[in-house]
């Protein structure tokens, strides 16, 4: 893994084709994205949201539609990515935080939902224990901690197969090979994905108790959490 200041330099590039390249290179994105909303209960109405690694803003976008309402908070290491954020919510009510997860100081019992499309696995196991600890004491009772990710370690027996498949999908939009290439030196340098059972732990650890996965193909994942 590289270090994590250039993780901020990595999605400024990351940054110019976003949307379309997370498309074509993780399976079942837009159906990720789209389940930040298509899950929430019917009765759960938010008014303070955070988006922890809101990148160029695909999660936010989809929450505003039903909550245009609320509060947000978009928190990114990336500048560009809260960039095209700026401008993308200038009708709304947003703060930016251009930071890492580790320098934000979350205020305790504050949101009423805090999400995270696919950044967690960019933290390294003891971060991301604390980032649930944090992420726990920040929500209001009842708040929901959603987010999608790839959940399988690096040494888990069935990841080769992962990588297989995952190749096959990315190989079939990108022919010539180039990006599969590209995405698995991204993969080497900055992704730290964790199997699902211990991330399970680490969220029981952190007060959760109520914990589901309402999509799930695999080993991609989006699950909620509530306080
Ligand atoms: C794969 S993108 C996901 C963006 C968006 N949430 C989505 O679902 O498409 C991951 C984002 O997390 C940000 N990120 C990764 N690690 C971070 C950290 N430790 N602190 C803050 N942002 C981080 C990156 O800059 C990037 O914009």
């Amino acid at each position: 893994m590289k270090n994590r200041e250039d993780i901020a330099l990595e999605f400024n590039e990351f940054s110019k084709n976003y949307t379309s390249d997370m498309i074509r290179c993780v399976p079942h994105y837009m159906e990720m994205v789209e389940s930040f909303v298509n899950f929430l209960p019917e009765e759960f109405k938010p008014n303070s949201i955070l988006d922890l690694g809101c990148g160029n803003g695909n999660i936010t976008a989809q929450i505003v539609l039903s909550f245009p309402k609320a509060t947000y908070t978009l928190l990114d290491a990336s500048k560009d990515m809260i960039d095209l954020c700026r401008k993308q919510f200038q009708a709304f009510d947003i703060k930016y935080a251009n930071t890492y997860f580790n320098d934000f100081q979350f205020q305790k019992d504050h949101y009423d939902l805090i999400v995270a499309g696919f950044s967690l696995h960019h933290c390294d196991n003891d971060e991301r224990q604390e980032l649930f600890k944090k992420i726990y004491s920040s929500l209001k009772d009842g708040g929901i901690f959603s987010y999608s990710d790839l959940m399988i370690s690096k040494n888990n027996p069935e990841h080769p197969g992962l990588l297989q498949e995952w190749g096959n999908f990315v190989n079939s939009n990108f022919p010539d090979g180039e990006k599969w290439a590209w995405v698995m030196e991204h993969y080497k340098n900055y992704d730290n994905p964790t199997d699902f059972t211990v991330q399970l732990k680490w969220l029981k650890n952190a007060g959760f108790t109520k914990i589901e996965l309402p999509f799930k193909d695999g080993y991609w994942i989006y699950l909620q959490a509530v306080k």
